[in-house]
């Protein structure tokens, strides 16, 4: 018995060391895009209180699937409640691609906002993610009542019970990044349940190639200035010379030497390349997506590791050369994230995508959404502009032919592309009708290309200039930019009119 449950553990263990998902996969940092708000602006006995008050898990027996009546079957939906035990006024905060965190109850400036009108808190945490499983594994056949339009249902048929639960008056919805997307689209679908909604660094536009993402990424390297040169010719000399290197078997032993490639280098198997490429490219897509935000990336890790620190190290020309600089800054990403080398084997990426198993890594949530970029957004990030810095190394059918890869032969690119169309059919894209949302985004992100950034004439949209990824969602800090504190004014203002 003992040598059985030994055997178990190891096994468990092996499984876990060998699961490979990508620490910035489709944009998406592990945790899921709206990180942990930091909490080092605290003192000992503030942090002691804040998590003292975090709130318990609860749940809502939610419907499996919104569109079949005849379905009768139901799982359990969690969320968490906090601020307030009974109000008029219900805050919701819209749960995304990754596991609700308590935290976000007592943190964050929407819990500024709800302390104004004593409303409830409560936040929903997204099907498919955290402990929210509506089935036994995410096996295609199951994995199949994973969708935004589900997770509308959800939302919507939760909001109605708790607004009859405490009899409520007023609901206000805040979602950051796809929940962000969501709240928008939750006022298109069920204005009568929502009074307002703050969408920020939402994409509102699916789209199958987002190749706009690199080219924001570009501008934002840019407005790092310094003498030693600019930062993108860096970057594009450093992707030359390995393309020249990856020529020769002794190039590609000093590749894998000098940034600590887990496996020697196939030539012949183009999609470890490719992947090779896009990972490191990500050691800058990550830094410029959450730049000097107040989050705790991944648990604190990371969080000072900014497009200062990486480009102050890519014009450095004490460090070598820009190949040499470019492999300083992925070793400084392996030491930041205890890693001690850097994957790439796509057959590996792939074998962890496809595990259903809830333990398994694939479960944090990299396999859930991938499985709602090829079935309903795109949004991968090629290199196929030419306004970018990473050179032609990860086009758009790397990302579309893992679709297929990791779920079903006929996820192809015809049927990314009408998935896509679907979306924008169903939602409108940026045709945006509707009123009493506000549309927040920064100018750094590359998301904020997606998303509506100028005013309509019945919806607001404030782009914060210099700010990343749903900085305003995070708790203020006293070197926030002052166009970062208008912004949390203005939503704050618009919240009071719509709370009228
Ligand atoms: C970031 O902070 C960690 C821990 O405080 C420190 O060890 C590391 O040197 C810092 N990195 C940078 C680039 O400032
Ligand atoms: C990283 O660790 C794994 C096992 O934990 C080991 O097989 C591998 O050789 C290590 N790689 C490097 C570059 O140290
Ligand atoms: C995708 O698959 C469908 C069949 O499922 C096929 O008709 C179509 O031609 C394929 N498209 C591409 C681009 O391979
Ligand atoms: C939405 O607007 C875009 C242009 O921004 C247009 O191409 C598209 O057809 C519009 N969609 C609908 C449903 O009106």
């Amino acid at each position: 018995m003992e040598s059985l449950f030994r055997l178990i553990v190891l096994t468990v263990v092996i499984v876990c060391a060998s699961a490979y998902i990508p620490r910035f996969l489709r944009g998406r940092p592990k945790g899921g895009f709206l990180g942990a708000p930091a909490l080092d602006h605290l003192n000992k006995e503030e942090l002691v209180a804040v998590h003292n008050d975090l709130p318990d898990a609860q749940f809502f027996i939610q419907k499996l699937d919104h569109f079949d009546t005849q379905d009768t079957r139901t799982w359990k939906q969690r969320f968490f409640q906090s601020c307030a035990t009974k109000s008029k006024v219900l805050f919701v905060m819209i749960g995304g691609e990754g596991t609700a965190n308590p935290i976000w109850n007592v943190q964050g400036t929407w819990i500024e906002y709800a302390k104004n009108y004593g409303a409830v808190c409560l936040q929903l945490e997204h099907r498919y993610y955290g402990d929210s499983h509506p089935t036994l594994d995410t096996s295609l056949e199951n994995i199949q009542y994973l969708s935004s339009e589900q997770a509308l249902y959800d939302l919507a048929t939760f909001i109605h019970a708790k607004k009859t639960e405490f009899g409520a008056e007023k609901v206000i919805i805040f979602g950051g990044s796809y929940p962000g997307s969501l709240a928008a689209w939750f006022r298109i679908k069920f204005p009568y349940l929502v009074d307002g909604a703050v969408s920020t660094s939402a994409p509102l536009l699916a789209q199958v190639n987002f190749k706009g993402y690199l080219e924001v990424v570009q501008n934002s390297l840019d407005t790092f200035k310094a003498s030693g040169g600019s930062c993108n010719d860096a970057i594009t000399a450093a992707n030359v010379a390995i393309q020249n290197l990856l020529t020769t078997q002794a190039g590609r032993s000093q590749l894998k030497a000098m940034f600590r490639l887990c496996d020697d280098i196939d030539v012949n198997e183009k999609n470890d390349i490719a992947n090779l490429f896009s990972t490191l490219a990500g050691n800058f897509e990550g830094v410029v997506q959450y730049n000097k935000d107040n989050r705790a990336f991944e648990g604190g890790a990371g969080t000072n590791i900014t497009i200062d620190t990486v480009c102050g190290i890519m014009t450095n020309k004490a460090l070598g050369d820009e190949l040499h600089r470019y492999a300083q800054v992925n070793s400084l990403m392996l030491k930041t994230y205890s890693q001690n080398c850097t994957e790439f084997k796509y057959s590996k990426m792939i074998a962890s995508l496809r595990d259903v198993a809830w333990s398994s890594e694939a479960a944090e949530g990299g396999r859930q959404w991938t499985y709602q970029t090829c079935t309903e957004f795109g949004w991968y990030q090629s290199s196929d502009s030419e306004a970018q810095p990473f050179k032609h190394t990860f086009p758009i059918d790397f990302w579309t032919q893992q679709c297929q890869d990791i779920f079903n032969i006929k996820f192809n690119s015809s049927f990314i592309a009408r998935a896509v169309a679907h979306t924008n059919d169903g939602y409108g894209a940026r045709n945006y009708t509707q009123d009493r949302v506000v549309f927040v985004n920064g100018d750094i992100d590359p998301w904020h290309y997606l998303g509506i950034t100028k005013s309509l004439p019945q919806a607001q949209a404030i782009l914060i200039p210099g700010t990343a990824h749903c900085a305003n969602m995070y708790p203020a800090a006293e070197d926030d930019p002052a166009a970062l504190v208008q912004a949390r004014k203005t939503v704050g203002q618009l919240i009071a009119q719509w709370l009228q």
